[in-house]
């Protein structure tokens, strides 16, 4: 059995239970209230998947798009028309209004626009259309999981044992269906028996950092430290980090990356102090259709999340806020890019399309 079918079978870590489908519905742990709560949100309401990940109730690319495939089942299900047309003309409708609730991670317009394919393309009625979305939602799914384990196998290979190791964001198994994406790389290497330590940068403004990788690495007994965002070129020049690891919401076709805003500051830090900084992120995120960053689009935010913590209002009223939930980082700050695949390397516009046609390392 091969180094990746032996992961597949028998991984190492407990996957997190972020996204499932029982009984009809959908059942997501809600990830804007963990770690003071732990509960989930049940649901048979494709609106209300929909709150859920504009509200980050559901976050991280991987997540939506499954979150957005099993809402598309759930939106088809509302269309008691048996007349195929008008049953399309309906789905595409919701399919679309799934799609813009957040603009930036391309999972989510990928997974569903999955789904619109299928649909469009299905010979069978209407019941059968249904019936094969809901096996193309527990497809992407099982797809997400494995990606994920594929590229943590290949990532944790980039860290030795007894290094220091730095993060943004959460990008663990809550982000993903399956054990996470440069946060899975790291748990991974932990895992498997590395000695390792992880700087969590906390994340302003949402805390992704401090709330979810505090929960997940605790889960997994994996050693860390907190740190504020301003505190990362300090402990870069104090400490020996030997590499950060982050995720991504797209990938545009040349390597320039999408990510939580703060991102790009790690980056410049991590050249500036000759750290080498790597993206995990599955093909799925890689948007092929683009360029480069300057296409990719930035979710802009509400100021309530910069001016408030936890609805406790901490400045004054009627100010101008900076609200942006991603940067793109430049790919030439990018030292390798990990995915499904393998390690792309700059120039990625090759290393990327390599992998996607399957001439990769
Ligand atoms: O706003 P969020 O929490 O959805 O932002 C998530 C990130 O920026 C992650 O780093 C990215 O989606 C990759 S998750 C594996």
């Amino acid at each position: 059995m091969d180094k990746l079918k032996q992961t597949q079978i028998e991984p190492l870590i407990d996957l997190t239970p972020t996204i499932t489908w029982t009984d009809g519905r959908v059942k997501m742990i809600d990830q804007a209230r963990l770690p003071l709560e732990e509960v989930y949100i049940v649901t048979d309401d494709y609106r209300v998947v929909m709150d859920a990940i504009y509200r980050l109730s559901i976050r991280g690319a991987p997540a939506i798009g499954v979150a957005g495939a099993y809402a598309s089942v759930l939106a088809s299900y509302e269309i008691t028309s048996k007349d195929r047309e008008d049953f399309l003309a309906q789905f595409y409708s919701y399919a679309d209004e799934l799609s813009a609730t957040r603009p930036t991670a391309v999972n989510l317009t990928w997974a569903v626009g999955k789904m619109k394919k299928l649909a469009a393309s299905h010979p069978g009625n209407v019941v059968e259309i249904k019936q094969a979305l809901l096996e193309l939602a527990h497809e992407i799914r099982n797809d997400d999981i494995n990606r994920c384990h594929a590229l943590a196998l290949h990532g944790a290979d980039l860290i030795s044992n007894n290094s220091e190791v730095m993060t943004i964001c959460n990008t663990g198994g809550l982000a993903t269906s399956g054990i996470g994406t440069a946060l899975g790389v790291i748990q991974y290497a932990h895992a498997s028996g590395k000695s390792l330590k992880v700087h969590v940068c906390e994340t302003r403004p949402l805390l992704q950092g401090s709330r979810l990788n505090t929960w997940e690495l605790k889960r997994t007994g994996t050693p860390f430290t907190l740190l504020t965002d301003s505190m990362a070129a300090q402990t870069m020049n104090n400490t020996s980090i030997s590499a950060v690891f982050v995720g991504a919401d797209r990938i545009a076709s040349n390597g320039d990356t999408a990510n939580k805003i703060g991102t790009y500051s790690l980056a410049v830090l991590a050249n500036y102090h000759k750290v080498p900084f790597y993206v995990a992120a599955p093909l799925s995120t890689v948007d092929y259709a683009i360029k480069s960053g300057e296409e990719i689009p930035v979710e802009s935010r509400s100021p309530r999340e910069v001016t408030r913590i936890k609805n406790i209002q901490f400045t004054g009223e009627d100010i101008e806020v900076s609200t942006p939930a991603f940067d793109v980082t430049p790919a030439n700050l990018v030292t390798g890019i990990i995915t499904e695949q393998g390690i792309a390397h700059y120039p990625y516009s090759k290393s990327l399309k390599e992998q996607r046609d399957g001439k990769h390392n």
